[in-house]
């Protein structure tokens, strides 16, 4: 495996989703409804994984070769997803669409790491920041992200369209 093939996030370990996760992907969605009444004001519907595959930014202009989705696991475990858009919304930057651990993953630092993991593989591939969105009322992803460093952009109201129930918080951080 090469440096560039997946972020380096001990002690968890990235790799590309292949066909074999999904169904254990789909059951860690589902062992966390209150992420999805959070952010998405109802529990993860039965295709939560295949939304998340096929989810690209809504102005159409990137396409699946800048779409970067990874599967996170503890040894044999799932222990989490990251999806990752290059270039968006502008050349250079990336944005974080989801870092999901499963919940027992969570409160160790493995989310941090996994962050500082994407920090430097980005970096290597030219990117200069990174940008995410996170709903107003999800306290813990919201303490992480302040404490590395993010910066409150501009805020997303509501809208049903692209399935945002909450209000969300662009924030992003140079690298
Ligand atoms: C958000 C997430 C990735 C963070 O990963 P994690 O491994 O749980 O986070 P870490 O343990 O690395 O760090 C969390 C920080 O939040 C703090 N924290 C924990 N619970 C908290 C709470 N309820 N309110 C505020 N801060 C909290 C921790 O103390 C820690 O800070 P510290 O290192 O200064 O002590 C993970 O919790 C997760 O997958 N949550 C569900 C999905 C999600 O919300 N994703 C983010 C979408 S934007």
């Amino acid at each position: 495996m090469t440096r560039l093939d997946a972020p380096i996030v001990a002690p968890l370990v990235a790799r590309a989703l292949i066909e074999s996760d999904a169904e254990p992907i789909q059951a860690m969605f589902e062992s966390d409804p209150a992420y999805f009444e959070l952010t998405q004001g109802a529990p993860p519907g039965p295709a939560e994984l295949q939304s998340l595959v096929t989810a690209l930014p809504p102005d159409g202009d990137r396409g699946y070769e800048d779409k970067f989705l990874f599967i996170l696991l503890d040894g044999e475990e799932v222990a989490g997803v990251v999806d990752l858009i290059r270039d968006y919304p502008t050349a250079a930057t990336w944005y974080l669409g989801l870092v999901f651990l499963t919940p027992t993953q969570r409160g160790r630092g493995r989310g941090r790491a996994v962050l500082r993991g994407l920090y430097s593989w980005i970096s290597a591939q030219g990117g200069t920041a990174l940008r995410l969105g996170v709903v107003e009322g999800n306290a813990r992803a919201r303490w992480l992200y302040a404490s590395e460093g993010f910066v409150f952009q501009a805020s997303r109201e509501p809208d049903p369209t692209v399935k945002r129930a909450r209000r969300v918080l662009m924030l992003e951080r140079s690298l």
